[in-house]
């Protein structure tokens, strides 16, 4: 029996509001399950920050329209989203009409520290082979009795096996697409072969892609490019294209009206529906449910203390760890700038085995109340602080989203994968940025000298003014795209409503 989408969001509101009302039983308690009569949308997610939060910020949306969301990753991200956030597993939370649960799976590596989990030569295929039979038996058991049989699966890129899940089972799959559309694009015409890439006999061939930019050979995402160290990488969001039919949609966290062109072009060869920013979506912020990997440092009170639009902010994402020669031309470009910064100097996971970066001598006492370091922040409230005047960064696209649809300029210090194409599009096409660095293959140190002129470039004077007038028309956007009848909500919409029309009972 096919159900309609009217009758499921009136009956989940209701069979919700009187769940949350009363202590669950036992069944419900050990099973995760609310009933039945509820859509049970199943989120396979890649353990990285850059793809949990994204991916969560989806699956409190979908369950605040009254679904039944399970979010699932690997049990060692798991239990660091135990500790920084208090989340509880295999319990039904209430957000807003419906519930969000959690439920990881083992990669099979018991020791937390593990270094081969960052060789991901290594790792990718070991979470396939582990994951598809893992994640299979947790799907079947939710189709048991008692239970809340899946209606949906949504994967991120890097666990393509899940479109594989899904079609073993039957149940229908989407994908969400953490990067943007320009850069989804660049990724399916290297592998439908339809456009012309950099080859080891021309490294430096640049890249014509439909309805974009020119892209120079080191502006594609690096990972494509022959001589990348990381190919791997673009083998693994390769394989994802490879199974680009098993998706019935294709979710990202853009927007419709900033890459309007890329996303029509792209609608041609399957169904694309940007819902970003997700993160501005109101309905998925009415929780306190988050899956930060650490828990933030206070640094909001030090913001409030210092004048408008005067703070510069630093933080490089969750991957990133710069060499310790760059951090200190940082540090001295920083301290001859003059401007006052927030610094997040993430603490190298254990099993990269690398050192702590160290600041100059002296640094800290120079600075005195001008700076402020912090291991993690709670980065949206930062760049939502009036006191920020612009945000230094490795151009993630999390962070490029962020920044941008809060209204924040950047300067652009990416390193490599779609970071490179993000900060073309920054500075280039979004006219919200600054280039400070063009990426790990131009192989080099960027200067004090050059930090110092960017920074002060990028906060003061005509050029900040135009940055910062470009940002707030982005912002603009974002809050309409997100609102009632806005782009992306009307795509989550659809999206509800074709999981509502496969879902068979
Ligand atoms: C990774 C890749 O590096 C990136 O290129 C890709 O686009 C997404 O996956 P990551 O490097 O972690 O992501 O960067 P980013 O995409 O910016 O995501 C980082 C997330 O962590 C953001 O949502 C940001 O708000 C959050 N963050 C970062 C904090 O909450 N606090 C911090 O101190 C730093």
């Amino acid at each position: 029996m096919i159900r309609s989408l009217t009758w499921k969001l009136e009956g989940n509101k209701n069979t919700s509001t009187r769940r949350s009302e009363r202590p669950q039983t036992k069944t419900e308690h050990r099973m995760g399950s609310v009933g039945s009569d509820n859509t049970h949308v199943f989120l396979v997610c890649y353990p990285a920050q850059g793809h949990i939060n994204p991916m969560l910020r989806l699956g409190k949306h979908l369950a605040a329209k009254g679904l039944l969301v399970t979010f699932s990753t690997t049990e060692d991200y798991g239990n660091k989203m135990r500790k920084a956030n208090g989340i509880v597993d295999n319990q039904p939370t209430p957000v807003g009409n419906g519930f969000i649960r959690f439920e990881f799976f083992d990669d099979s590596l018991p020791d937390p520290d593990d270094p081969r989990r960052t060789n991901l030569e290594f790792y990718v295929p070991l979470l396939e082979k582990v994951g598809k039979e893992l994640v299979t038996g947790m799907i079947k058991k939710h189709g048991e009795e008692g239970g809340a049989r899946v209606s949906c699966l949504v994967n991120n890129p890097f666990i393509p096996w899940v479109c594989d899940v899904a079609t073993e089972l039957g149940i229908p799959c989407a994908t969400l697409w953490i990067q943007s559309c320009a850069v989804f694009s660049a990724y399916y015409h290297y592998n439908a072969e339809t456009v012309k890439f950099p080859t080891e006999a021309e490294p430096e061939f640049d890249v014509q892609l439909p309805s974009m930019p020119l892209l120079k050979h080191d502006e594609i995402p690096s990972f494509l490019h022959p001589f990348d160290p990381y190919t791997v990488l673009g083998r693994a969001i390769l394989g994802q294209f490879k199974k680009l039919s098993k998706s019935s949609y294709v979710l990202m966290d853009t927007i419709q009206e900033l890459e309007t062109e890329i996303v029509e072009e792209m609608s041609k060869v399957c169904i694309v529906k940007p819902v970003g920013p997700l993160f501005k979506i109101p309905e998925a912020n009415n929780t306190t449910i988050r899956g930060d990997l650490m828990k933030a440092d206070d640094c909001l009170d030090w913001l409030s203390s210092k004048p408008p639009a005067s703070v510069v902010y630093i933080s490089f994402g969750s991957i990133v760890y710069l060499k310790q020669e760059q951090v200190d031309e940082i540090a001295h470009g920083l301290l001859s700038s003059g401007v006052s910064f927030l610094w997040v100097m993430r603490p190298p996971r254990k099993a990269a085995g690398v050192d702590m970066h160290v600041l100059p001598e002296g640094f800290l006492e120079k600075v005195g109340d001008n700076g402020k370091l912090v291991q993690w922040s709670p980065q949206e409230q930062v760049l939502a602080h009036p006191s920020l005047a612009c945000f230094l960064t490795h151009c993630g696209w999390n962070s490029s989203v962020e920044a941008l649809t809060l209204g924040v300029p950047v300067v652009t210090f990416p390193q490599w994968g779609d970071q490179v194409t993000n900060a073309k599009y920054l500075v280039d096409v979004f006219g919200v940025g600054l280039r400070l660095c063009r990426g790990l293959a131009e192989n080099r140190l960027v200067l004090r000298d050059e930090v110092e002129k960017c920074l002060l470039e990028a906060t003061v004077g005509e050029k900040a003014v135009k940055l910062k007038n470009n940002a707030l028309k982005w912002k603009k956007v974002a809050e309409e795209a997100v609102a009632e009848g806005g782009s992306s909500q009307r795509h989550l919409h659809d999206f509800i409503d074709e999981i509502a029309r496969t879902s068979i009972t």
